[in-house]
């Protein structure tokens, strides 16, 4: 054959593929999301995502001052609160002595550097499971009562410390109304990271194990997106930019690449996209199996997910992929 063009000459040798590569992960890409857990000294694995846990706060201290050396820059944070402190007001969600709140200003003091993120949702403080205020006779979300009381919880994660707020709850204006109260108030060094397309997915089954946090009746898709649509993933994700969001979301990663593609495309702010539980299960499942290449997995995973346009990853395998790659 006489061909012109021969594709094989730029893939000959691994120094050539490397040369050439267009996508590059590094730990800079990351941020590892964390389950923190009241008590002390206490770590322990989350039966549905094997080899990760939820730890006390000063468990999580020691985790992160040695995630700080492997490079990773940005910590997610998520507390399992106690079904005491639960009700239908998410009030525990402000306490200023709350686990969350003193969870990030240990860490700030711990590792200064440390970009902490915080997750501003109800659910885990909410007696039903869900996201927002529960109208108890209809059985439904009440949006403007929830921003309020998510307002309150975002304004106390800055007081606590948070470098970003990073709202999952998916209800209609919150990201004017916190960007609004933050500015009121003072905090103008906060950032939000909006959760701008978030879909109501299976995917999230093992994050519910984790915090105990499995909506107790009906599901959430009046407040989180239908799965067979892409538009308004980039409607909600473009108010979100006009209301001040500093970074937007897509949640999970692997089933949207294509949504991660389209809001590349459609925003100037940064991407990040969330790889979930469920995502970080599977592999682990199959891993587990034999059936699968674990470090390989991971590794063209979360490549795949910064080609289609992520400039950040929420990931449980953070530590593994940036381990993987100092190596
Ligand atoms: C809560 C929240 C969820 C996740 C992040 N924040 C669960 C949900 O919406 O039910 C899921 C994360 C994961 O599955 O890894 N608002």
């Amino acid at each position: 054959m006489y061909l012109q063009r021969r594709n094989r000459i730029t893939r000959r040798s691994g120094a050539i593929r490397s040369l050439l590569a267009e996508t590059l992960l590094t730990p800079n890409d990351f941020i590892l999301p964390l389950f923190i857990t009241e008590g002390q000294d206490i770590i322990e694995e989350i039966p549905s995502m094997k080899g990760y846990y939820r730890r006390s706060l000063n468990k999580t201290i020691e985790d992160v001052k040695q995630m700080w050396t492997l490079g990773i820059k940005a910590v997610l944070l998520f507390v399992k609160a106690s079904d005491e402190v639960k009700d239908n007001t998410g009030k525990e969600a402000w306490n200023p002595d709350g686990l969350m709140q003193r969870s990030v200003k240990a860490i700030k003091d711990a590792v200064p550097e440390m970009v902490v993120m915080t997750d501003v949702a109800l659910d885990p403080y909410s007696i039903y499971g869900h996201d927002g205020i529960v109208d108890i006779e209809k059985g439904t979300i009440i949006n403007d009562q929830t921003v309020e009381a998510l307002t309150l919880m975002s304004l106390s994660h800055a007081a606590a410390g948070a470098d970003f707020i990073a709202p999952s709850d998916m209800m209609d204006g919150r990201i004017g109304a916190f960007r609004k109260a933050l500015e009121e108030n003072g905090f103008t060094d906060t950032g939000i990271m909006s959760y701008s397309a978030k879909y109501a997915s299976c995917f999230y089954g093992p994050f519910r194990d984790a915090l105990d946090s499995a909506p107790g009746f009906g599901d959430k898709k009046t407040y989180q997106m239908n799965y067979a649509n892409r538009l308004e993933a980039i409607n909600e994700t473009l108010q979100d930019v006009e209301q001040g969001a500093d970074i937007v979301m897509v949640k999970p990663a692997m089933a949207y690449l294509d949504i991660i593609r389209e809001i590349k495309n459609s925003v100037t702010v940064p991407v990040s996209a969330y790889h979930v539980s469920g995502e970080y299960a599977m592999i682990k499942a199959a891993a587990e199996k034999g059936w699968l290449d674990e470090n390989k997995a991971i590794l063209e995973s979360l490549t795949s997910i910064k080609r289609a346009g992520a400039d950040l990853i929420a990931t449980y395998f953070a530590v593994d992929a940036a381990k993987l790659l100092n190596n």
